[in-house]
């Protein structure tokens, strides 16, 4: 496994694996590597000749008062687990590397990045989508790989490789979970105790909505559902629950497709999780 930290040894190398004709698969990380990253790695090991990996916090997607100072970086741990799963490429840049001095330019994100990530975090799907973008003009994958365990990320990403049309294909992998439920995230790192219990607060919420669903409620009493759930819940503390089309994150077709989207702080954690339920 070969680790880069410029810009000039990733486009050199990823350049020979090009030339020698291989496809790439690559998977965008913020590190602190779980099983959840390590499924994206093995989902383009099954489809990929070679597998790029980046590490980097984005400072472009964290808000002033976000956990950018705080958010884990354990990069020998990260390196390990990225060898042993496979990985042939890790691209490890510093902020400097990515953001010289002078950067100016930003994505602005549409429609679709407005409501619930969007208004709970003001301008984090633009750092998003401005970090991927340039990640995918170094990296010039064949595929992208992203967790539907950040849906609308999901979402702002398929937009932005249309509407600026990036020649890859992104490839969208199941939310790994543990296994009461509690999607795995680098931000668990954060519950402490009684924390973890309370966690599994969005698993039980998104169930308790699928089954809604399922029986026929309508979508407005399946939010206030997953609302009440929440709020009785001592520790956790909602920051919004809805019910939405899985594509235009806007209001579901009577009929469905329908994706249950939540937003709890438990803690110093806030957690995010999502189920799609069709009928
Ligand atoms: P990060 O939170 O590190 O996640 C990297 C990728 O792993 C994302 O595509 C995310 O959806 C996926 N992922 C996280 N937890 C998962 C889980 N439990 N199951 C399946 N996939 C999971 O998302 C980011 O970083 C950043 O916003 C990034 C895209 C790298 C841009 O900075």
């Amino acid at each position: 496994m070969k680790v880069v930290r410029t810009v000039a040894e990733l486009r050199d190398t990823v350049e020979v694996s090009r030339r020698q004709g291989r496809t790439i698969g690559f998977v965008p990380t913020m590190g602190a590597l779980h099983a959840g990253h390590l499924s994206l790695v093995e989902a383009a090991r099954s489809q990929d000749d070679i597998v790029v990996v980046s590490i980097f916090v984005n400072p472009l997607q964290f808000g002033p008062t976000e956990d950018l100072a705080a958010y884990p970086r354990p990069e020998e741990d990260d390196l390990a687990a990225a060898r042993a799963a496979g990985v042939d490429l890790v691209f490890l840049p510093s902020v400097e590397e990515m953001y010289p001095p002078g950067r100016a330019t930003e994505i602005e994100t549409g429609p679709v990045a407005l409501p619930l990530e969007g208004a709970a975090r003001p301008g984090h799907f633009s750092g998003v989508a401005t970090v991927v973008a340039k990640l995918l003009n170094l990296v010039q994958p064949d595929r992208l790989y992203l967790g539907q365990k950040d849906a609308q990320q999901v979402a702002v990403i398929k937009t932005l490789v249309r509407d600026l049309s990036f020649p890859v294909d992104v490839v969208v992998c199941p939310t790994v979970r543990e296994p009461d439920g509690l999607a795995l995230s680098s931000r668990n790192a954060y519950l402490e105790g009684r924390q973890r219990t309370t966690a599994t607060v969005l698993w039980r919420a998104l169930e308790a909505g699928r089954r809604g669903l399922e029986a026929g409620e309508r979508a407005e009493a399946v939010e206030e559902k997953m609302r009440a759930m929440v709020t009785a819940e001592q520790g956790a503390e909602l920051d919004y629950a809805a019910v939405v089309d899985p594509d235009s994150f806007g209001t579901p077709a009577a009929a469905g497709p329908y994706l249950l989207v939540l937003a709890v702080r438990v803690g110093r954690a806030r957690l995010i999780d999502n189920m799609r339920v069709a009928l």
